[in-house]
């Protein structure tokens, strides 16, 4: 089978196009702005403002590399991990690529990549998180949405305590699948596009339910069966999920953790992190204890105080136990698909990431980029089965099920239709391009697949 071509950033048709003309220069800006505050607030010790200035000024050339289209150079850092598929793909092309003209995959993960060196190259700022601070300010803002599923939790924490049938099982399983799939929704990499009105818009329960009608492909049948009745050993059953977002999504995918732990679905919860400030608020394994500390604390969420700090010890007995465990991997922010998590990918740790999501019963992948990474990020027509978009990965034993928000052009598993239905409803609002309704946001799809075709 030829494989379809991947997204370009210089596409009109694509939302890769607004991405890099629009979205990333107010990324990059508003990473200058956070360094340009984090010099105000520590201005005591000199080598801090010396190193943050160098910070700063490669921060503000990265902006101008990309407004300008410059091309994008390799790294040549050998001291820093992680690096080494960047250049590697760069030294294949003829000619280097340029920030506008680029593959879409490629060059977004490269720039946060590129952002990071500025600061790993500065000793009192190597482990500074350039993001910390808007995901910290709009946790603070979801407030309502947290405290609305702490005590649902809570509620659930009582009825579990009880024998529950297997039906009602599977009817919690899909409603926690549900707050964590819509958890999605809330990435603040589109804050550019939206407003806090519209995050907390998708947080509550109502909001849910009014969704559902736009989940286009929903595989979660097959993952339940997959989970429940298929897995090796059923005294014993592991989820892993690799996370997308810090903040709400985070939130939700560990009220969905503790559900899977508390009714002893499941004997153990893998979450797989990023290992650099990613994607504006990816989920790095420091990000777990300052939820913990958030939840804990008064001051940031004044109610719902009972419910929340419940949440938090449930969290940290199981942390404790080991029953839930954070793993970290260079792999992940990465700019290589996913059809590289093969035994065979022995250079830039597929082959590890493939070892230990080989001990699941389920692996969920959250998120946006994620699914894009599963699927090549590439132009398959929208009916393709999802099995046939993520390649060899349909037959490396891995059960995947992948909860994903549209946010961006690639989407699979369709029904024969329904792509161009959509695409006529989008223009219909006004929109230029039909087929951007893929990127909006305003529909999901949770595919699945056994790892056996
Ligand atoms: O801008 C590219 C992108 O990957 C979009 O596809 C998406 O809007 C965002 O970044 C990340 O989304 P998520 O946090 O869901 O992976
Ligand atoms: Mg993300």
């Amino acid at each position: 089978m030829t494989l379809p071509s991947v997204y370009y950033n210089n596409d009109p048709t694509s939302f890769a196009f607004s991405t890099c003309q629009k979205r990333w220069p107010t990324i990059v800006e508003n990473m200058v702005n956070d360094i340009r505050q984090a010099l105000v607030e520590n201005c005591s010790s000199q080598d801090f403002l010396t190193q943050g200035e160098t910070i700063f000024a490669r921060l503000s050339q990265l902006l101008l590399d990309i407004r300008f289209d410059h091309a994008i150079l390799p790294f040549e850092e050998p001291s820093v991990p992680g690096l080494a598929s960047y250049d590697e793909r760069i030294a294949k092309l003829e000619t280097p690529p340029t920030w506008l003209t680029a593959p879409w995959l490629f060059s977004e993960c490269y720039l946060y990549r590129r952002a990071h060196i500025a600061f790993v190259q500065q000793p009192l700022w190597k482990d500074y998180d350039v993001f910390n601070r808007l995901k910290q300010e709009t946790f603070k803002s979801s407030e309502a949405g947290v405290v609305e599923l702490a005590v649902r939790y809570q509620q659930l924490h009582a009825e579990l305590q009880h024998e529950v049938s297997v039906e009602s099982l599977k009817l919690l399983f899909r409603e926690f699948a549900d707050i964590s799939l819509w958890g999605n929704a809330t990435d603040l990499s589109l804050l550019a596009n939206a407003t806090l009105e519209d995050i907390k818009s998708v947080q509550g329960a109502e909001a849910r339910k009014n969704s559902e009608k736009n989940i286009l492909a929903n595989d979660l049948d097959a993952a339940w069966d997959q989970l429940y009745n298929k897995a090796q050993d059923k005294a014993h059953r592991r989820v892993d999920i690799v996370l997308d977002n810090s903040g709400f999504e985070f939130y939700a995918d560990l009220i969905f953790t503790l559900f899977l732990l508390d009714s002893k679905l499941v004997s153990k919860v893998v979450l797989h992190c990023k290992t650099i400030p990613w994607m504006v608020s990816d989920t790095m394994i420091k990000d777990y204890q300052i939820t913990i500390d958030d939840l804990n604390s008064k001051e940031f969420f004044p109610t719902g105080r009972e419910p929340l700090e419940f949440l938090a010890r449930q969290l940290e007995q199981y942390k404790a136990s080991g029953a839930l465990e954070l793993q970290d991997h260079e792999f992940w922010a990465a700019e290589l698909d996913y059809w590289h998590i093969k035994p065979s990918e022995t250079k830039y740790g597929g082959a590890e990431v493939h070892r230990e999501l080989a001990k699941s019963d389920l692996v969920i992948f959250k998120g946006d980029l994620n699914y894009r990474k599963l699927t090549g990020d590439r132009k398959w027509p929208r009916d393709t089965p999802f099995i046939t978009g993520i390649g060899d990965l349909a037959s490396s034993g891995l059960k995947i099920w992948s909860l994903r928000t549209c946010k961006a052009d690639v989407c699979c598993g369709l029904e024969k239709g329904k792509d161009e239905e959509l695409s006529q409803i989008w223009r219909d609002q006004g929109n230029k391009v039909g087929e951007l309704w893929c990127s909006s946001g305003k529909w999901a799809v949770m595919s699945f697949s056994n790892g056996q075709n």
